[in-house]
């Protein structure tokens, strides 16, 4: 179905409730933020292994609602309204805790909890396995048991891997290259094999990009708990004197600068297509669609450091370093399926999201975990 509307929410009206989980990370804060400006209620379901509580105060101040009770708020009408449940997606009981929270129905799920570390994939590849296969069959099976069978689901473009295909297009042969898109990679078949049982599944799966920058107020962002491998965030450390250098992985390959290019996106615009997605499910029929979001435009890394150069005024230094086992020359999104599907196009440039992540990374909560 295509939707001759912008990215923009639209006012907010009541909506039904949702669940997220890992809705207190990176990209579940901003999603939250974007869905309960639209009208949706939310629980959210975190572990809090790789984000904090005080994230939910901060998701509520953002969308208007004022405290209504413990990890609970809602709008002074009454609606939406917020909560934030610690739990585990591996654990059956802590979502039917989370599915019987509040006395609304859940109408549908965004599934973002689970371990995102490609290099921690190779040292722990149980944890991950666990976490992000396991995770997601119990919540499939809590979502069974609580007639909710609509889903958006966030893969990866790392599910590609190798393809050598620019840019990428949904039907590009996916040959993940470590235990991280395996995993999402893995979990993408169930979810085929699940809408093959013609039991009314509606599931989006969403690959994403690279998502950087923050909400513009600085009060939400990246919130890695371990040391950031992800590029972003490393040259803000750099950026902020936390971190000495940034080693560039090759400057031999087939790009117009010999750096890697990837594609960029505001996390803003990811939370967007999220909203759009639901919205999409919950109007449809039963589906399974998989949704690129990128935007359609690379940039090297030593554009990305140039940009946030210029915007932070600081000095970036970098080294060249080998380049690394897996890595391509080009990832950039082919994203016309989700425009015409959902009528999602990333609005926002890359100096609007290192001016956006650097307020985050330069505030007194974005460096209170350097
Ligand atoms: N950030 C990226 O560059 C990127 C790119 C592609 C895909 N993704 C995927 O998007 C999703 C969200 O990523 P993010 O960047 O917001 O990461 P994040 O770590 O900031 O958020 C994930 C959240 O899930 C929680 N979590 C982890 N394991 C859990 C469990 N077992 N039960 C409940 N909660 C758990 C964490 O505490 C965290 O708050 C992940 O599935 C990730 O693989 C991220």
């Amino acid at each position: 179905m295509t939707h001759s509307h912008d990215n923009a929410p639209g006012p907010r009206q009541a909506k039904p409730a949702l669940l997220i989980t890992g809705g207190t990370g990176f990209i579940g804060s901003h999603t939250a933020v974007v869905l309960l400006e639209s009208g949706y209620s939310l629980v959210l379901v975190d572990s809090l292994i790789n984000s904090t509580r005080e994230v939910g105060a901060r998701i509520a101040q953002l969308a208007d609602l004022e405290p209504w009770g413990d990890h609970l708020w809602r709008h002074a009408s009454g609606s939406p309204w917020l909560a934030l449940l610690q739990g585990d997606v591996r654990s059956a009981r802590d979502l039917d805790r989370a599915f019987s929270l509040m006395p609304n129905r859940i109408a549908g799920v965004i599934h973002l909890a689970g371990l995102k570390s490609v290099g921690e994939s190779s040292d722990e590849p149980l944890n991950y396995w666990d976490a992000n296969v396991s995770g997601s069959i119990t919540l499939l099976r809590a979502m069974e048991k609580h007639d909710c069978k609509t889903l958006v689901f966030s893969s990866s473009a790392a599910v590609y891997g190798e393809t050598q295909e620019v840019p990428i297009s949904e039907s590009a042969p996916l040959r993940p290259t470590n235990p991280y898109a395996r995993t999402k990679a893995a979990i993408e078949q169930i979810l085929q094999d699940l809408a093959a049982s013609r039991k009314g599944w509606r599931i989006s799966i969403l690959r994403y990009f690279n998502p950087i920058g923050a909400h513009p107020s600085g009060m939400i962002g990246e919130h890695p708990r371990m040391p950031p491998t992800n590029l972003f965030p490393v040259l803000c450390q750099v950026a902020n004197g936390s971190r000495e250098r940034v080693e560039v992985f090759g400057d031999d390959w087939p790009t117009p600068d010999g750096s890697g290019v990837r594609d960029y996106l505001h996390v803003l615009d990811l939370a967007d297509g999220h909203a759009l997605a639901i919205r999409a499910l919950l109007e449809g029929n039963a589906q399974l669609t998989q949704l690129n979001l990128g935007t359609g435009r690379g940039w090297s890394v030593l554009d990305l450091i140039a940009c946030l150069e210029k915007i932070s005024g600081r000095a970036i230094p970098a080294v060249i370093a080998p380049r690394r086992a897996g890595d391509v020359a080009v990832s950039v999104a082919d994203p016309s399926r989700a425009q015409a599907v959902l009528g999602w196009k990333a609005r926002r440039g890359l100096e609007e999201m290192c001016r956006d992540g650097w307020a985050w990374f330069s505030s007194s909560h974005g460096c209170s975990h350097d």
